[in-house]
């Protein structure tokens, strides 16, 4: 194909597209009736998942071997990533510990929104802060983020509703204390938001415009068309550049281990520059863990929606150190991962699209599952839908999927919605010739988010002391199923609060000298005495796409 030259559908997708067009009309009438596709009952919805929730497939899942989380049946990838060795030789940087690179009150680690968020509360409280970043300032799952931010903050609406919603999206497996500080915290939060400048989506009358997300009973949905991560990240990394002399950014510098003193208290990280190839050595009195999630992982072969530095560092980093891990039984498959045009396999398609109308229809034009059910059980029905009931789509390179009927929102909200309200989405596939204002999208599960990461109290503290975390490296807020707009609020709140907390933190604790390894060192020895013989190291960094083939919808031909 030349360049610049749109192909859109192939003739046999454009004919399939017909049984679509010839119930629309019948299904647009429905919906004005309000008369919806019925949600499954909760006893359904477990039906459903146990079967066809990639989490559930035999042999995906083993059992751990080392460490607090020892005996725990996990993911094959994440229990891969955590017996692993590490890509140091403690041996080797005796004499480097003595003399720090950088030497500061806070470490951050992790350039996205939850150590955006930590580091500007940090400042506040009069800290001097390194954030250490693996890729540019700001690249993170946050700035990809599409839909919203969930907070209670309309009349008919409250924290306790927001409460309800979040523990039952999670099947009650949600640590409630966090889940409170995350639902009382949320309208400030966005009121913070806004007086930095975020630009949310309002009215002609200057409110809020809130919208609805899968499984949530009201509208508090903030959005700012479908590029709500980009405008936060936006606000947040100006910010952070108004404050340089207490803020310093240092990019392209992944931390490869964490550093402890003679106190047991995380005192640091040795970080690598992925440019220059060195590593270096950074002191502080605290570090802040919010290196995001594991998307890259690419559990049980699904592609992801996730940034490219997305593998799971942080909960390797932590682990070793001793935090516990909550809630890793199930990562979350966002529903709705784009499977054609093939150069955006995998990428997100916001759930905003069914907020607005979009529905989920089989090959015989049909619809099969109520578009706003919570991720998980939406995710198995698609699965479902292309397994058992021959309802599938399959694109010419033989990948499995169902259509998404976006046209449906420019009939209900008129012409001009699609490109308006969803204007990212609308433009990644008209360069591929697809209008999806008037032609439906094919959608198949994709890996979207960590769901549970390292154990913290409601301040982001961590069982190690001088160990915080925030962001999606953490778990238990969201129990074993988030949803929609409640990370992007996580990251704000725990951002917020470890901000704040590492301050009170530091303030008490005793000052540590001698810098250490014998936390991996301790590590290296369980890993040895279980047995692990391997030659995986971790943190992993950068997947590695040379040597392993590239993602591909497990379900294919
Ligand atoms: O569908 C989405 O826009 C994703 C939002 C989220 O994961 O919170």
């Amino acid at each position: 194909m030349a360049e610049g030259q749109a192909i859109g559908y192939p003739p046999g997708l454009k004919e399939l597209i017909q049984a679509v067009e010839h119930t629309r009309p019948e299904r647009l009438a429905r919906v004005k009736a309000n008369q919806h596709f019925p949600r499954l009952t909760r006893k359904e919805g477990e039906k459903v998942l146990k079967s066809y929730h990639p989490d559930y497939k035999p042999g995906g899942r083993r059992k751990l071997r080392v460490g607090a989380n020892k005996s725990e049946i996990l993911a094959n990838e994440v229990a891969d990533l955590l017996e692993s060795y590490s890509r140091i030789d403690p041996d080797a940087f005796d004499d480097r510990l003595k003399k720090p690179d950088y030497e500061t009150d806070v470490l951050i680690l992790g350039g996205g929104g939850a150590g955006a968020v930590a580091a500007l509360f940090a400042r506040q409280n009069g800290l001097r802060v390194v954030i250490a970043t693996k890729l540019r300032h700001g690249d993170s799952n946050t700035v990809m983020a599409e839909g919203g931010i969930q907070a209670a903050d309309r009349p008919f609406d409250s924290p306790y509703h927001h409460y309800l919603d979040t523990m039952g999206g999670g099947h009650f497996t949600n640590n409630p204390y966090l889940v409170k500080a995350l639902t009382m915290d949320a309208p400030l939060i966005i009121r913070w938001l806004e007086d930095l400048g975020v630009m949310f989506d309002k009215d002609k009358a200057g409110n809020m415009i809130e919208l609805k997300g899968g499984g949530i009973c009201r509208r508090r949905m903030h959005s700012s068309a479908d590029m709500i991560g980009a405008e936060i990240m936006r606000v947040q990394r100006d910010e952070i550049r108004n404050h340089p002399k207490e803020i310093q950014v240092l990019e392209f510098s992944p931390a490869v281990e964490l550093l402890i003193d003679e106190t047991k208290a995380v005192s640091g990280a040795i970080l690598y520059n992925l440019e220059t190839r060195e590593y270096s050595v950074v002191k502080a009195r605290a570090v802040i863990m919010a290196t995001g999630g594991f998307g890259r992982l690419h559990i049980q072969g699904f592609p992801t929606t996730n940034h490219y530095g997305a593998t799971g560092d942080g909960l390797v980093l932590a682990y070793r150190a001793g935090v516990p891990l909550v809630n890793m039984r199930y990562a979350q498959y966002h529903p709705t991962g784009t499977v054609f045009p093939e150069q955006n396999f995998g990428l997100l398609i916001t759930e905003k699209v069914r907020t607005l109308g979009a529905q989920f229809i089989n090959m015989h034009g049909q619809e099969f599952a109520h578009p706003l059910e919570p991720r998980d059980v939406a995710s198995s029905c698609i699965i479902r839908e292309c397994m058992e009931r021959n309802g599938r789509i399959v694109t010419p390179t033989g990948h499995y999927g169902v259509w998404l009927d976006t046209p449906m929102i420019d009939l209900l909200w008129g012409k001009g919605t699609v490109e308006k309200e969803l204007s990212a989405k609308y433009l990644q596939f008209k360069r591929y010739g697809i209008d999806i204002s008037t032609e439906p999208i094919i959608v198949y599960p994709t890996l979207h988010y960590q769901n549970g990461g390292l154990e913290i109290n409601e301040w982001g503290a961590t069982r190690v002391p001088g160990l915080f975390a925030a962001g999606e490296v953490t778990g238990g807020i969201h129990g074993d199923n988030r949803l929609m707009g409640n990370s992007l609020l996580d990251i704000h709140v725990f951002g917020r609060r470890v901000g704040i907390k590492v301050s009170e933190f530091i303030k008490a604790r005793k000052k540590g000298k001698r810098l250490s390894l014998s936390h991996l060192r301790s590590y290296h020895a369980d890993l040895r005495k279980t047995g692990v013989k391997t030659k995986r190291v971790a943190p992993i960094l950068l997947p590695d796409y040379v040597h392993r083939s590239a993602p591909a919808c497990p379900h294919k031909f």
